[in-house]
């Protein structure tokens, strides 16, 4: 046994107490296992929310905004008196917002500064296949030897580029909260746990023409859950996530990993003043593998708070009602919420039912004033083009399940686990088709390139979570749901997979070819 295995199992050993209570606690709600913090948890409610900056262009031109993101380890201030390493764009957690207009396109330049392979994937964006970061086209570090990472079996077949890379988005897409994520192969999970997430928006004509609220009342709020070491560094099950693919070692964590310390835009249960008027709330859940059940206590007058407007794919054809919010990872929720419901002086906290103690809360907001409201949430909302499944062509049946090759145990799709030389359906571009994801467990599935629409769901109706256009869908234990998509403009290798990023990780993708 070589030494950082030994390390290894030692974190697992040490974890094992947490494993257990998280087993009585969460088995219902959530496919993962518990990472227990080795220390005491912040006191909630202490610190402002952090609002993530909005990236200047370092250039534009007539058709085209030009950005450098420089990916670097950094120490951030997230519990307080303790430093956390991270990876970070631009050193940040969240990364920078980058904000882009419908129809121009957005080049992103990532420099890579870490000491590890990355890939960059912007979720939710209609991406040409060499853009898109499929997982073995990294971007070797900066400063590194580069022959190091030729050995690798998996990279090597790749498109490597050595320190940095150009991301072209066409942007030929509708406004939307997309977001961006690391995707190198085999290490989502430790790279996005790190750090490696930011919001990226669309904005268009179509919903700036809408009276929504806007400015520092539209707020983008990125739920995670994270786990801490005595000396404030983030816990991982394994420093070296190779390891979790030997027999023996995979089955710890493969669950997933949840966190027992809440962060919203990187920060511990923070607060966010409000007026006593209507915000949006763009909702990303950002988490490796929770799901959450989002809730406002005390709930206002009426009930039903979360007015939705938005789902991953942009705007909604007329707004929902929610009382509550289910939220799986890589999903998101556009809503308003109308403080004036409160009294300045009244304290509002989002919480999360799926979970009872701290990790059921989740940020708070305390209503400072009264202001003059003029946003408005129109009945109609955006043109909608509803997928007619009748003309669908083709049916793809997808079941995620524990997987196993050989020794190794993993997740796998239809009985196989992930190779990146694999293709698994060769979609035509511009074709109808249905696909149906069934599971064992929880399975959070995410589709690259095109948004698609569910149209059913345990052979019922879709639910009440499902509306609008979409790129992840939650597929509970032991259910199905179908869902039209449509790819279109873009041939070439794409992704499907669980966003799960442990499952992911571990084999739960399936590569596509567009043609
Ligand atoms: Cu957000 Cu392929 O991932
Ligand atoms: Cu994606
Ligand atoms: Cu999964």
């Amino acid at each position: 046994m070589n030494m950082s295995r030994r390390r290894f199992m030692g974190l697992a050993a040490g974890s094992g107490a947490a494993a257990l209570l998280a087993g009585c606690g969460i088995r219902t709600a959530q496919t993962a296992e518990l990472m227990a913090s080795d220390l005491p948890a912040p006191k909630p409610f202490q610190v402002p929310l952090p609002i993530p900056p909005v990236k200047r262009p370092s250039r534009t031109d007539g058709t085209t905004d030009y950005y450098e993101v420089q990916q670097r380890e950094t120490m951030a201030q997230i519990l307080p008196g303790l430093d956390t390493p991270i990876m970070g764009y631009d050193g940040l957690f969240p990364g920078p917002t980058i904000e882009s207009r419908s129809g121009r396109r957005t080049v992103v330049r990532h420099l890579n500064k870490l000491a590890v392979p990355i890939a960059v994937h912007l979720h939710g964006g209609h991406t040409p296949a060499d853009s898109d970061g499929y997982p073995i086209d990294v971007v070797l570090p900066l400063n590194g030897d580069p022959h190091e990472w030729h050995h690798d079996g998996h990279l090597s077949a790749g498109d490597l580029s050595e320190g940095s890379r150009n991301y072209v988005y066409p942007m030929d897409q509708r406004a939307a909260t997309l977001w961006y994520h690391d995707h190198r192969m085999d290490f989502t999970g430790p790279q996005v746990y790190r750090g490696l997430a930011g919001f990226h928006l669309v904005r268009d004509d179509e919903e700036d023409a809408l009276p929504l609220p806007r400015g520092d009342r539209e707020i983008p709020l990125m739920i995670t859950d994270r786990s801490f070491a005595e000396d404030g560094s983030l816990r991982y099950p394994s420093n070296d996530p190779t390891l979790r693919h030997e027999p023996g070692v995979a089955d710890s964590h493969m669950e997933g990993v949840v966190g027992d310390v809440m962060l919203v835009n990187g920060a511990p249960w923070p607060v966010l003043e409000v007026a006593a008027v209507q915000y949006r709330l763009r909702i990303l859940n950002a988490s490796n593998a929770r799901r959450y059940q989002l809730a406002l206590d005390p709930q206002p007058a009426g009930g039903r708070p979360f007015v939705q407007i938005g789902g991953d794919g942009g705007l909604l054809p007329s707004p929902i009602r929610h009382e509550t919010i289910d939220i799986a990872p890589a999903e998101r929720f556009d809503v308003v919420v109308d403080f004036s419901a409160y009294a300045p002086g009244q304290e509002i906290t989002l919480l999360n039912r799926l979970d009872s103690g701290r990790m059921g809360s989740v940020v708070r907001f305390q209503v400072t004033r009264r202001e003059r409201d003029d946003a408005r949430v129109p009945d109609r909302l955006a043109d909608y083009e509803r997928l007619d499944p009748a003309r669908a062509k083709v049916t793809r049946v997808w079941r995620f399940t524990r997987g196993r090759t050989g020794d190794h145990l993993g997740w796998a799709i239809n009985g196989r686990m992930f190779d990146p030389a694999r293709m698994d359906a060769q979609p035509r571009l511009g074709e109808l088709e249905i696909w149906r994801f069934g599971t064992d467990l929880h399975h959070p599935v995410h589709v690259h390139l095109s948004p698609f629409q569910v149209i059913g769901r345990g052979g019922r109706l879709p639910g009440p979570f499902d509306a609008g256009w979409k790129d992840t869908v939650d597929v509970r234990p032991a259910e199905h749901v179908d869902v039209a998509v449509r790819f279109t403009e873009y041939s070439g290798r794409f992704l499907m997979h669980c966003h799960n990023l442990e499952h992911e990780d571990m084999g739960m993708m399936s590569a596509f070819e567009t043609v």
